[in-house]
């Protein structure tokens, strides 16, 4: 399979930023409980700040890093689950923002595996030629859907995003995704029930499996997400290795989805690969879902942690539940 080459990483994230200190003024908890359970010591929040303006900042940060013109873009997918509208996409409010007169935009739901999955569907349609170059966003507001009574949560999620602008490239390339709605139960935010005028009160209970979350909030079994975690993330890496042909130890730089940093050691320690080698920013933006694998990738690059030749896991697990992982060379 042709692989893909990152032309430009951009990242945005509201100047807004609310300390474990901050929560311990909300709820029953503290910065010792929040840092050693998950690694996190901040999280930017949203003033005001719509979803769609996140991913546009993001996406103008890429594409002026990456030399290309708006107008040489064939495809954007925005992987969100905290998207503005139920329509339009907010693919199709980026193409607008970023001026670009024709092309493919669509928004993508793997919770955060969205990333992971919008760059496995973007090197397709760049394999198969309809698109030439395309950027894959990733974007959340999840302080919309947190629930800030509840303390086994809030205190974890945050908001931003992070964007790239992809072509196609030669280098070992492998994506593997997966899921498994059987555990879709165990992370959920619900959306509005129909309401029109034939409804009045009667009707029967749909059972769909799913835990009756506090109106349209998100409700984490913490535990499951955990357990599945910390065996679906090594497997997505090994199982992309598998598929490029190449071992473990020949990836330069793990970046992986940045929910807990226990989980992130876990895998780490299960793949044989060393700390300094898995990409972590969990401190200071906590778990942004989509936006944390393009954020976490953008620091890599700013930081100078690869360079050519090197081949990086991109890695992520979330509800639906979601896995995927994707593995590129510079
Ligand atoms: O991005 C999608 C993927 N999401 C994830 O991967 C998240 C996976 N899950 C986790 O990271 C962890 O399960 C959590 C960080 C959510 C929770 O950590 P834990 O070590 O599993 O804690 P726990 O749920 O077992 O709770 C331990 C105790 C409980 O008290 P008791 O029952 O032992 O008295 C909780 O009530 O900690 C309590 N607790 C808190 N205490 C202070 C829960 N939340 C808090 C809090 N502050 N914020």
């Amino acid at each position: 399979m042709k692989g893909i080459k990152i032309l430009g990483i951009g990242a945005f994230a509201p100047s807004n930023v609310v300390s474990n200190d901050d929560f311990s003024k909300i709820v029953d908890t503290s910065d010792e409980w929040i840092y050693s359970r998950t690694g996190m010591k901040k999280r930017h929040l949203s003033k005001g700040e719509p979803t769609w303006f996140l991913a546009k900042s993001a996406c103008e940060d890429a594409l002026k890093k990456s030399g290309l013109k708006a107008e040489d873009i064939d495809l954007i997918i925005v992987a969100t689950i905290t998207p503005d509208y139920f329509t339009p996409s907010m693919a199709c409010i980026i193409q607008r923002e970023l001026g670009i007169e024709k092309c493919i935009a669509v928004d993508v739901n793997a919770a955060c595996s969205g990333f992971i999955y919008g760059i496995d569907m973007a090197s397709k349609y760049i394999a198969c030629g309809d698109a030439r170059n395309a950027i894959v966003v990733g974007a959340e507001n999840l302080s919309k859907i947190t629930d800030y009574t509840d303390r086994a949560s809030c205190v974890l999620f945050g908001d931003g995003a992070g964007a790239c602008v992809l072509t196609a490239g030669e280098g070992t390339f492998a994506t593997y995704l997966g899921a498994d709605g059987s555990g879709a139960k165990f992370m959920v935010a619900r959306q509005i029930p129909p309401r029109n005028m034939i409804i009045n009160g009667d009707e029967p209970e749909f059972d769909d499996g799913i835990p009756k979350s506090k109106e349209h909030y998100l409700f984490m079994d913490g535990k499951e997400v955990y357990k599945f975690a910390i065996k679906a993330l090594p497997h997505a890496v090994e199982m992309a290795c598998k598929k490029a042909g190449i071992s473990v130890e020949d990836i330069a730089l793990i970046i992986p989805h940045q929910a807990n940093i226990r989980i992130i050691e876990t895998a780490a320690q299960r793949l044989g690969v060393p700390m300094d080698k898995m990409q972590v920013n969990i401190e200071e933006y906590g778990n942004t879902s989509s936006a944390s694998i393009p954020l976490a990738l953008n620091e890599a690059y700013e930081k100078g942690k690869v360079k050519k030749g090197d081949k990086v896991c991109l890695v992520g697990f979330g509800a639906g539940l979601t896995y995927g992982a994707v593995l590129y060379e510079i």
